[in-house]
């Protein structure tokens, strides 16, 4: 795993805008559509305002891009302000070019969600899959909705949220009350599929769960640990969600040598 340590919160989500450019401007050069993993929360809204920014001013386009997004709670309404589909809308999709008929967020309305779950898999799968896939991590070390206990070879299905996340997101809802009790979220071995895997994090509330990710055991009890089965994972955090890292330093010397490789080369 690369694990990227920057000072602050605006860097990491320069550092995501960079990487998420830099496979947009590759794939088009090969006349090849981009397939983006997208994700939700409080973390990816930096990346958001900044891939607006650059967009704003004629550096990236969102033209030729598929996006496929980790996860939506289940009965609430695709045009609630407190579903997923709405977050995008208005925090990514409505201030780019990108083709509404090419974003998907799982549908989770009014639909049998077992059916739902197969399709959104299907469409990954038709897509070609996911070159890169964008995460946050919950603080108790889930990705996408996939909670502790979470099958390390699951695929996109309904999991119960556990009263962490729901406290962690009532924030969003009138009360802890309204926040619902299930998502459909992809699984952890669609997530593996991807291509590449870039999961950003910011701040202290993060920083045990970041080590248990990157320094502990591959265990279901930290569903996100599973990326260190995966070959191509970048996790790139602030001071704050790196200080319980215990190998900090190796991290901080990797990057410093990657720098000097590039140059070299
Ligand atoms: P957050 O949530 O970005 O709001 O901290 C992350 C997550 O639950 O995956």
């Amino acid at each position: 795993m690369r694990v990227v340590v920057l000072e602050t919160a605006k860097q990491v989500n320069e550092f995501a805008a960079d990487v998420v450019c830099a496979l947009i401007g590759l794939r088009q050069q090969q006349h090849q559509p981009t397939i983006l993993g997208l994700a939700t929360g409080g973390t990816p809204l930096g990346l958001y305002s900044e891939l607006i920014t650059r967009h704003q001013s004629g550096k990236i386009s969102f033209s030729n891009v598929d996006t496929f997004n980790l996860d939506e709670y289940v009965g609430v309404a695709p045009s609630s302000p407190c579903s997923y589909h709405y977050y995008m809308l208005e925090n990514l999709f409505r201030h780019v070019d990108i083709d509404l008929t090419r974003t998907h967020v799982p549908q989770t309305y009014d639909v049998d969600l077992s059916e739902s779950a197969s399709r959104f898999e299907r469409q990954i799968e038709q897509a070609g899959g996911i070159d890169l896939q964008i995460l946050g991590i919950g603080v108790d070390g889930h990705i996408g909705f996939n909670e502790i206990g979470s099958s390390l070879g699951s695929r996109t299905r309904v999991k119960t949220l556990t009263h962490q996340t729901r406290s962690d997101n009532a924030r969003y809802f009138e009360s802890l009350e309204h926040v619902p009790r299930t998502a459909l979220t992809m699984g952890i071995a669609t997530i593996l599929e991807s291509q590449s895997i870039l999961l950003m994090a910011h701040g202290a509330g993060k920083a045990q769960t970041i080590r248990n990710t990157i320094e502990g055991p591959i265990t279901a009890s930290v569903p996100a640990s599973a990326l260190q089965l995966h070959p191509d994972v970048t996790i790139v955090l602030d001071e704050a969600a790196a200080s319980s890292l215990s190998n900090k330093e190796y991290y901080l010397e990797s990057e410093r040598n990657r720098g000097l490789l590039s140059r070299s080369s």
